[in-house]
């Protein structure tokens, strides 16, 4: 009989070991190192079956233009062009670098209930009217999946596998609820499908290994056995992954270097928004985002984002103000709430939502000594439109002048934006993609932007003000206002 082996696996960081440890070496987490038997592979198990459909390949790849074995120039190598295929969806496609790049293998995270089988459900969907598509449903019943996809509008027939779909119905889309990864190998051969779903990966078991589903073992071991069999049969992998409470997917980063791409799906579980964010594309750019709402029919696609965040001008008061910030190239006009009131604690409060905590502790220590407005018996509190992290520099512009308008009563004019870093001196510091922001405030109607100084822009319509202090800018933001309010109501005090 064949011998076992064992192994020692850290179940925080997945650091392995031939002994075992009380204390990881690795990560220096205390019992974390489990025991991993493993067993040889029987002609039945999944490494088997990757294998004969590594040897069948073979004999196919005999056909292909003999290549040189050796290194390689940049000439010798073969194009291989890689024709993207639209997902359905722009805001995906747009996250993904312009498409689905065939044979890839793209993992999501997200926490739990914030859209992720939904949106691959829709996708799946969407991509079944022209490719085979195999949803596994891992965590989730059919019955439970068909009950989402009626609410969806997905395709109430769908097929089981090895039923073909019904003609003339295009759809393509088959369900499997199966765990077992040996299953769900045999189930990629025989259907061949050309899009699969894997949802999700910390409920698949791969029967070689001892250790429990979700465990850092198992979900490095079926993602890696689940790409080599994808990259074989070029097959797309969508595989859903969960965030732990470490907010890493699957325990950290244990899958991160293995896959193509990864996305991020977050958002307020009670805000209806979800943003969809690139941290790893090896096909694209990262920090791109797509922007969802989640609706009554599942998440619709928001093509213009600054309309979502953007507040009502007729609604504007005191303490507000709009900033555009930038996810990735994709410039989002936001507006801003700040309200400062007496404290009735020993130490003032600040909080924040969307903005970064340390942030405005930096702008309020900056108005204070730089601009002499005492905040230091104020509560304070900013916070973004929905809730829209806007951790980037060119907020400061923004925060700093709705806390002022918060403190005086004042209310900034709504048609005006205010792009800037604040530094420590109470100087306004330039930002990037200017040109970029102060477009996607030209089109939605602004009228005015404050902005730092000798920051080169184009001609918008847009009447452009540049500023080096903060406190310039404050100046502005408010008079102008000011003034329009003296004019509407007809009297003379300024
Ligand atoms: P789900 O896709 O199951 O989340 P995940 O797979 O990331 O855990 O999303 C479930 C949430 O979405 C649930 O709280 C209900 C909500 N939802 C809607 O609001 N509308 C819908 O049409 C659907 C299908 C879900
Ligand atoms: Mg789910």
């Amino acid at each position: 009989m064949p011998k076992t082996r064992s192994h020692y696996v850290c179940n925080q960081c997945g650091a392995e070991s031939s002994q075992y440890f009380g204390k990881c070496p690795a990560c220096g987490s205390w019992n974390t190192l489990e025991e991993q038997v493993l067993t040889p592979a029987t002609p039945m198990t999944a490494r088997a079956s990757v294998a004969a459909a590594s040897r069948s390949r073979s004999k196919f790849q005999l056909q292909l233009p003999p290549q040189p074995k050796a290194s390689l120039t940049f000439n010798q190598v073969v194009d291989h062009p890689q024709t993207r295929f639209p997902s359905g969806y722009s805001e995906l496609d747009r996250v993904l670098g312009g498409g689905i790049v065939p044979g890839s293998l793209v993992l999501i995270g997200g926490d739990p209930g914030i859209g992720k089988s939904t949106l691959l459900l829709q996708m799946a969907n969407s991509l079944s009217l022209q490719y085979r598509t195999l949803y596994v449903c891992a965590e989730e019943s059919v019955q439970q999946v068909k009950l989402r996809a009626q609410r969806l509008g997905v395709g109430a027939n769908t097929p089981t596998p090895h039923s073909p779909p019904p003609t003339p119905t295009p759809v393509n889309l088959y369900l499997l609820p199966e765990t077992d990864l040996d299953v769900i190998l045999a189930e990629l051969e025989s259907l061949k499908p050309h899009v699969t779903v894997i949802d999700s990966i910390q409920a698949l078991y791969f029967s070689a290994l001892s250790s429990a589903p979700g465990s850092v073992a198992q979900v490095r071991e079926c993602t890696s056995v689940l790409m080599q069999m994808a990259k074989r049969q070029n097959i797309t992998l969508f595989i859903v992954g969960h965030v732990t409470k470490e907010g890493a997917i699957a325990g950290p980063k244990v899958l991160e270097h293995l896959v193509d791409t990864v996305l991020y799906f977050e958002g307020d579980r009670f805000a209806s928004h979800r943003l969809l964010r690139s941290v790893k594309n090896r096909f694209g750019a990262t920090h791109e985002i797509g922007v969802f709402e989640m609706a009554d029919q599942g998440l619709q696609e928001v093509l213009n984002p600054s309309e979502l965040f953007l507040g009502n001008p007729e609604e504007y008061s005191p303490g507000s103000a709009t900033i555009v910030a930038c996810e990735g190239t994709r410039p989002i006009v936001v507006e801003l709430q700040a309200l400062v009131s007496p404290t009735s604690y020993s130490s003032p409060r600040r909080s924040t939502t969307g903005i970064e905590y340390n942030r405005l502790l930096q702008i309020l220590a900056v108005l204070e000594k730089r601009v002499g407005i005492p905040l230091s018996k104020l509560d304070a509190y900013v916070a973004s439109s929905g809730g829209l992290n806007v951790g980037e520099p060119a907020a400061d512009l923004g925060v700093a002048v709705a806390i002022v308008a918060s403190f005086r009563d004042r209310v900034v004019d709504p048609h005006t934006v205010l792009i800037g870093e604040v530094g420590l001196g109470g100087q306004v510091r330039p930002v990037s993609q200017m040109e970029l922001r102060l477009k996607e405030a030209a089109k939605l109607g602004f009228k005015q932007a404050i902005i730092p100084k000798g920051q080169s822009v184009p001609d918008l319509g847009m009447e452009i003000t540049e500023v080096s202090r903060v406190v310039d800018a404050i100046a502005i933001a408010l008079a102008g206002r000011r003034q329009q309010e003296t004019e509407e109501s007809g009297s003379g005090e300024v």
